[in-house]
């Protein structure tokens, strides 16, 4: 499709899109109009859809367990993928490996993980659905710098400052950094990622990414599918150059000085092949029982329209989201999943012949886009399990009992002398403040959009109070930490920070869209 009917694509369907997108500089819509951003095209040779075989995360083990931490060393470093037949992919990994390895904590359990950066750039690590500390939330400037300086040396300042100030130091570490999470919190599929200031995107993109899944009694006791009937897949689209090396489309390819992309990909870098746990199109083989699968969209800027191919019986039984557990399971044909959601999900395949061909498809791509993976029911019979009717107790959060209405605009608007985006005409800065939540107090906080934007808040999870003039959306349930926004609307949240005085950070989680600035501190107390 050309770039001009997608525009008058998004013009047809969208409220408040069609004036701002009229005549813009960048493409907006990259895939249809489901997406904000452009695709990047791969000159790798791709292989055929379903001839990899799925893998999943290795788990990396503690190095401790005294005095009930669970205590875990993690180094971050260079290291060369195999992620297409034939060609290596030079990748940035945690523990050298694309997806990170997945860490399992237990609520109420504290952990601490040691990262050492021996990567050439500076690190900061978030736990994203942590309910964590300041300190150890991986505050945007609070960089773990590389152990050996020379390269950032050698590049400071070599690409000129492109109209931002020198980026203000935070709680700065050298070499290495413990970060402290006390883990009173739900189990849920966590994900742990790059998270510097204006550099989260390419750092993400190029491999520094992993989950981290939280266990409780309360989960344990469902007695829901565990070991090889539990399947983490990490989504993400990325683009390769013909000898296997990612593409990125970097202003400033040392990731050192200038933030940003170039101009067709301002909106969002889309990829054109899709990996799942880091394997493209794979297959796997599965049983004929239920699986739990839990999917996290850890693309930077692609949305997905999730849908199983033929429907299994019972669809996508959603049974928990970003915060953990629904109160009851919610039945989908399909799934919606913007960029940092994540879905819990049972699918059944007991019901199908031995043979059968279960291809996961993303409803909201065409061509080789519109494919993710595909199961192959095999012939060994497992477990097939019933859902209760309830899965946990959501407490809600009753916004009659709120004590302020904030309202937050998510634009495009300018950094500096270049096009990028904010939030209430403001770009991030460390220093100011957006607001001030009082520990305890449930708020609201209105949301404006003028395109795509995923939103996502530090510390705390909320609940989707309504969008527009209805309520919450069908993929709404339950604890969220990002909420998805589309072009021109407004959605109301409710939000209550707990237990951690301190600033914090909200953003779009389009990674392109934060790091061009549209992210903002709260400070709770
Ligand atoms: Cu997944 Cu502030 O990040
Ligand atoms: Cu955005």
């Amino acid at each position: 499709m050309a770039a001009v009917s997608r525009r008058a694509f998004i013009g047809g369907g969208v409220l408040a899109g069609v004036g701002l997108a009229v005549g813009l500089p960048f493409a907006l819509e990259g895939t249809g109009r489901h997406s904000t951003g452009e695709q990047l095209r791969s000159t790798a040779r791709l292989p055929r859809s379903f001839t990899l075989p799925l893998r999943l995360p290795p788990t990396l083990r503690p190095s401790s367990t005294e005095e009930g931490v669970d205590r875990y060393m993690m180094t971050t470093r260079g290291a060369t993928a195999h992620i297409l037949p034939g060609l290596t992919t030079p990748i940035l990994g945690f523990e050298g490996v694309f997806p990170g390895p997945t860490i399992e904590s237990r609520r109420g359990r504290p952990v601490a993980v040691r990262h050492r950066n021996r990567l050439p750039i500076p690190i900061v690590v978030h736990l994203h659905g942590g309910h964590t500390p300041h300190e150890s939330d991986g505050y945007p400037t609070d960089d773990i710098y590389p152990q050996d300086m020379t390269y950032l040396h050698r590049h400071q300042g070599m690409t000129g400052m492109d109209g931002h100030a020198p980026m203000p130091a935070g709680d700065v570490s050298h070499g290495e950094r413990v970060y402290r999470y006390p883990m009173q919190q739900r189990a849920a599929m966590l994900w742990y990622h790059d998270h510097r200031m204006d550099f989260t995107g390419p750092s993400v993109w190029r491999g520094l990414a992993g989950l981290h899944i939280v266990r409780d009694d309360e989960e344990d006791a469902l007695g829901l599918p565990r070991g090889r009937y539990e399947l983490p897949l990490v989504l993400t689209d990325r683009a390769f150059d013909a000898d296997g090396s990612l593409l990125y489309p970097s202003v400033d390819a040392t990731l050192v000085n200038t933030p940003g992309v170039t101009d067709p990909y301002v909106a969002g870098v889309l990829g054109d092949v899709m990996l799942v746990n880091g394997v493209p199109w794979p297959f796997a083989d599965v049983d004929r029982a239920t699986y739990r699968l839990r999917f996290l969209n850890a693309c930077n800027a692609r949305r997905l329209r999730l849908r199983l191919d033929p429907e299994p019986h019972d669809g996508l039984l959603q049974i928990g989201t970003e915060g953990g557990l629904l109160a009851a399971p919610l039945q989908h044909d399909s799934f919606e999943l913007a960029p940092a959601q994540r879905l819990d999900a049972l699918v059944d395949f007991s019901r199908f012949p031995v043979g059968a061909l279960v291809t996961l498809y993303d409803d909201f791509a065409d061509g080789r886009m519109h494919q993710i993976m595909r199961f192959r029911v095999g012939e060994r019979v497992g477990p097939r399990f019933t859902a209760p009717a309830t899965l946990s107790t959501i407490e809600p959060l009753d916004p009659t009992k709120a004590t302020v209405t904030r309202t937050f605009r998510f634009q495009r608007g300018s950094v500096g002398h270049r096009d990028g985006w904010i939030i209430n005409e403001e770009p991030f800065s460390p220093t100011s403040v957006a607001a001030r939540p009082k520990l305890g107090d449930i708020e609201i906080w209105q949301l404006f959009a003028d395109f795509h934007h995923p939103v996502h808040v530090h510390l705390d999870p909320f609940q989707v109070v309504g969008r527009g003039i209805y309520g919450p959306g069908p993929f709404d349930a339950g604890w969220k930490d990002t909420i998805d926004l589309s072009p021109g609307e407004q959605a109301r949240i409710a939000v209550r920070f707990r237990d951690h005085p301190g600033r914090f950070v909200f953003h779009c989680h389009n990674l392109e869209h934060e790091d061009m600035a549209m992210m903002a501190n709260f400070v709770t107390a």
